[in-house]
């Protein structure tokens, strides 16, 4: 405490804003989205039934969640010019890059029509954002692998239009998998929001500058890209592979962890905010041998991860540290069985978290109370000095 400021690295213990968005307990390992129970609303609700419910805080009546549907479906297409946009790019592009990357060209489209202070243009481009950005994600997942961009399907379901982009073929039809739409749906339910995480932070502060929902939404991306963040997922995948394919016992890995030998850390596991067991983690992992036996995939991965679980929750090293696996841990294996390449899951994560940061946009632009974000900083540098020769 020095003066009127208070150092607190990494804001562990401050508050930036009030929200009545979501709330987590992160020692009861409790997480609400405006009050519902996540356990209720991802067994039961869909993806843009919870957007709207972060959105305007309440359910939808049947008909706002039909109106809600068809203006996405309305919205899918992007501006032909934009699908040139990747062609600029070299196809070992990570699909995050490309995610944020696109998604910050995509406002210059709608120059004139992103005024933050419009509330017309604020609602089109809560939709805009909604409907085009898993289209961008699908094409940035067919460059990653030479594949031609499909169109948008306005017959299909938000979840099935976008398995449809990711994994369709312009010569072959494409045919959903319920088991495969459903898991996605649940999947994209538990990433819609996490109250102040960096992302959403990151989304607040650029906002708070009036900057618009396009700009604010790729800041999020880049801060997601982050493997202590939303990349964690992806760092998971690589990590159980590196472990499998060196043979190393995971006993000898989990020691290298504790020993922080060269920084490595267990991937997946450890939150700011929960020092419990994940309630998202608990209901992937539930999850993740019914969907991988519906898909007919046997992947050794998983019981890598979860004999690492049990090995970590077992150790004083993480029992001390209250260290539990997060939703990152156990969501790879699913996304990976489901066909979508590692660096697609990070992308998979920004799709979910979306509506979120929407919300929260929208909660900070309609907030009295916001005021640009400029944190104060405790100085530590030279004193003051002259330049040679000045004086
Ligand atoms: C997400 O904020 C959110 O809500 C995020 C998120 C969301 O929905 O938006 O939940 C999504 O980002 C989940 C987290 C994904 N990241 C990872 O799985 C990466 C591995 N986890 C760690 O990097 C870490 O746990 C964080 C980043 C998640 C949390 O960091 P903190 O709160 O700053 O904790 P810390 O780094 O101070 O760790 C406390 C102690 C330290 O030990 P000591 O130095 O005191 O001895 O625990 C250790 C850390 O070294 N530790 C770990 C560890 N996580 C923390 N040790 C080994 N492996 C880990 N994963």
């Amino acid at each position: 405490q020095t003066g009127h400021t208070t150092l607190d690295y990494g804001f562990v213990n401050t508050s930036a804003t009030k929200s009545a968005i979501t709330y987590i307990d992160g020692d009861q390992g409790i997480l609400r989205y405006r009050g519902y129970p996540i356990e209720q609303l991802a067994k039961n609700s869909t993806y843009l039934e919870i957007a709207w419910l972060l959105l305007y805080g309440e359910l939808p009546t049947a008909d706002e969640l039909g109106e809600f549907d068809e203006k996405i479906r309305r919205h899918t297409l992007l501006h032909e010019d934009l699908k040139r946009f990747f062609s600029a790019l070299p196809h070992t592009a990570h699909p995050m890059s490309m995610l944020s990357a696109a998604t910050a060209a995509l406002s210059t489209y709608y120059e004139g029509q992103s005024d933050p202070n419009n509330p017309e243009h604020v609602e089109l481009n809560t939709i805009r954002l909604l409907a085009k950005l898993p289209v961008i994600a699908a094409y940035a997942h067919k460059k990653s692998i030479g594949q031609a961009f499909l169109y948008p399907d306005n017959s299909m379901s938000f979840v099935d239009n976008f398995l449809k982009l990711n994994f369709g073929v312009l010569a072959e039809p494409y045919e959903v998998d319920p088991v495969m739409s459903r898991a996605l749906e649940r999947l994209l339910i538990l990433h819609e929001d996490h109250e102040q995480n960096a992302s959403t932070s990151t989304v607040r502060l650029v906002g708070s500058t009036g900057a618009n929902q396009f700009s604010s939404v790729s800041a999020g991306i880049n801060a997601l890209y982050g493997p202590l963040h939303g990349g964690a997922n992806e760092a998971v995948l690589d990590m159980l592979a590196r472990i499998r394919d060196s043979g190393e016992s995971v006993q000898r890995f989990v020691e290298r962890v504790k020993n922080k030998e060269d920084g490595v850390k267990l991937m997946g596991f450890g939150h700011r905010v929960y020092k419990n067991y994940d309630p998202r983690a608990k209901l992937v992992k539930e999850s993740a041998d019914e969907v991988l036996e519906a898909l007919g995939v046997n992947d050794p991965l998983l019981d890598l991860a979860k004999e690492l679980e049990e090995l970590a929750l077992s150790d004083d090293y993480f029992k001390e540290r209250r260290l539990y696996p997060n939703v990152d841990f156990y969501t790879g294996v699913i996304y990976k069985a489901m066909g979508f390449p590692t660096r697609m899951f990070t992308v998979l994560f920004a799709i979910g978290r979306l509506p979120g940061w929407l919300a929260h946009w929208r909660e900070m632009q309609y907030d009295p109370q916001t005021k640009i974000g400029r944190p104060q900083q405790l100085y530590v540098g030279a004193p003051a000095r002259d330049y040679p020769g000045a004086v």
